[in-house]
């Protein structure tokens, strides 16, 4: 398990304690942390939980697929460098403490 911090647009932080094998986004829709979407869920063909990652844990995590990287393209807010798709960012000890910021808008 692993203790996430999402940040949402506005600056909230809701702090919650992730399974491993869960994933950003379920560990978001199943504590009602509000900016996180996940209409597919998790099958990726949404991109409704997109999130932004720190420089220093995206450079930490395997980065992203191609498939991914596709579904990437169609986020509604702005897309970072560090931009992901929570659905696909699985949740291991190695993540404890890890913050995600949340965009201001998800369609
Ligand atoms: Fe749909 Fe992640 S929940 S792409």
């Amino acid at each position: 398990m692993a203790w996430i911090t999402y940040v949402s647009a506005d600056g909230t932080r809701t702090r919650v304690d992730v399974p491993d094998g869960s994933n950003l986004m379920l560990g978001a829709v199943h504590n009602n942390v509000p900016g996180i979407d996940g209409e597919c869920g998790g099958c990726l063909s949404c991109a409704t939980c997109h999130v932004y990652l720190d420089a220093e844990w995206a450079g930490r995590l395997a980065p992203a697929d191609q498939m991914e990287l596709e579904m990437l393209e169609a986020v509604a807010a702005e897309r970072r460098p560090t931009s992901r798709l929570g659905c696909q960012i699985v949740i291991d000890a190695s993540m404890d403490e890890m913050p995600v910021h949340l965009p201001e808008l998800q369609t």
